[in-house]
């Protein structure tokens, strides 16, 4: 047996960390590519050679030529988001035969994304989660009170009927009694849902032996994270957060593979910190410096297009990151952003009622009212978005990555310095 080499990517912030990119910088290298969790919510813009591409189902690797990408059991697959991100890819001329999709992967149905946007609708003001409306709540939701349709039951058009009839019934007294919806008639997804089977049926594979069969045989095999640590269902800052297990645990469970098998854990960190939808963030920066970053760093969400809260790097957010993560290393993303700042701060500690917290407080409410403790560091003039190595980069903006590095007790391996592939300075990744 050769030496494993699986490698988690995960975003430590609450998502838009740049993990597209830094899976794109690392994949010439990498054989097989998986996404093993959340669904469409997520949004991971790519540019290659000029060109800017935006996946929010597919793993990014599929901009790579031959290689081969694997959707685990468990991420929840939109049909039709599927369908035509394939189409839009065969288009610019990639292969088809090297895209697996579990069978044990939950399908996002079209009364998922009615129930998302209805529940959140329902919640109002103060209590909303601020989904991205792409019905992957509900579609967890049936997936663990065990009524959830997955690939494979599309495969089978008479079996397909025997379970959507009851559970249209369901969701249509949901949809009506409760949130005064219009139902969805039965021939409106049924139909479809065939249509569906039948175009994912020839993507249909045994995964997990897959995987095992790559990782026995020492193949470079690169788990991509969607969405972030702090976004976790179970270690976020829940209730807003979204529906799946985003830090490294949900690796094993959404693909079959074995934590023995894995190598290391990277986690993709921008140089500030921004949030989009609800839920408390305590460094955002409502004002001008906020502001700044939202333009520098065209933060807006890729899935939704809605402005990011922007704000400072938040340590103690990401300390609680690394530790419940046992991150290896981290990749830093967006450092040209803070280019041309007076001066750069961050947040390493909480006040909360005049004392100050120990680590990352497990409520949101807490969270919410804290007040960030600021150090403040030099900022650093001039462009950056050319620098091919670390010592070419101003001696400011390298002091502020040693900060980080310090304070994380992580090594940063990689720094993105542009949008572009070829921006980035690899320190050994
Ligand atoms: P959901 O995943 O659509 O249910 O949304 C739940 C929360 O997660 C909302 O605050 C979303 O804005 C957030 N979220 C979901 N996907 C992403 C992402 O890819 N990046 C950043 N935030 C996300």
């Amino acid at each position: 047996m050769k030496e494993n080499k699986v490698d988690l990517l995960i975003g430590a912030q609450w998502g838009d960390e740049g993990k597209g990119k830094v899976v794109d910088a690392m994949g010439a290298d990498v054989d097989v590519f998986v996404r093993y969790q959340g669904g469409a919510n997520a949004g991971h813009t790519v540019i290659a050679n000029g060109q800017k591409v935006v996946f929010h189902l597919l793993p990014s690797g599929m901009l790579y030529p031959g290689k081969l990408c694997i959707l685990g059991n468990g991420l929840v697959l939109d049909p039709e988001q599927f369908l035509n991100e394939t189409a839009e890819l065969y288009e610019k001329g990639q292969d088809r035969a090297r895209l697996v999709v579990s069978p044990h992967a939950h399908v996002v149905m079209p009364y998922h994304k009615v129930l998302d946007r209805a529940q959140e609708a329902a919640r109002g003001k103060g209590r909303r989660i601020g989904t991205t409306g792409r019905g992957i709540g509900p579609c967890y939701v049936d997936k663990y009170a065990r009524v959830g349709l997955r690939v494979e039951d599309l495969l089978d058009a008479d079996l397909l009927r025997e379970r959507l009839v009851p559970l249209m019934e369901e969701k249509n007294r949901l949809l009506t009694r409760l949130y005064n919806e219009k139902p969805i008639p039965f021939d409106e997804v049924y139909g479809p849902a065939r249509e569906w089977g039948k175009a994912l049926a020839p993507y249909v594979g045994d995964v997990v032996r897959l995987l095992r069969e790559a990782v026995d045989e020492g193949r470079h095999v690169l788990l991509e994270g969607a969405q972030a640590v702090l976004l976790d269902i179970d270690h976020g800052t829940y209730p807003y957060v979204t529906s799946s297990s985003t830090s490294a645990a949900g690796a094993f469970t959404g693909t079959g593979l074995a934590p023995r098998d894995l190598t290391r854990v990277i986690a993709v960190v921008k140089a500030y910190t921004t949030r989009v939808g609800e839920g408390p963030m305590p460094t955002k920066e409502p004002g001008e410096i906020g502001e700044r970053l939202r333009n520098a760093g065209g933060e807006f969400g890729a899935t939704t297009g809605r402005p990011r809260r922007c704000g400072w790097l938040d340590m103690v957010g990401l300390q609680y990151s690394m530790a419940l993560n046992g991150v290896d290393v981290v990749a830093l993303t967006k450092l040209d952003v803070l280019s041309g700042m007076p001066e750069v701060k961050v947040c390493t500690g909480y006040e909360y009622n005049g004392r100050r917290l120990e680590g990352f407080p497990a409520s949101p409410h807490i969270l919410d009212e804290v007040v960030p403790i600021y150090e403040t560091l030099p900022g650093w003039r001039g462009d950056i978005s050319g620098c091919t190595s670390f010592d070419s980069l101003p001696r400011e903006a390298r002091g502020y990555v040693e900060y980080i590095e310090k304070g994380l007790g992580v090594p940063v391996k990689l720094i993105g310095v542009g949008q572009e592939r070829s921006q980035t300075i690899d320190r050994g990744l």
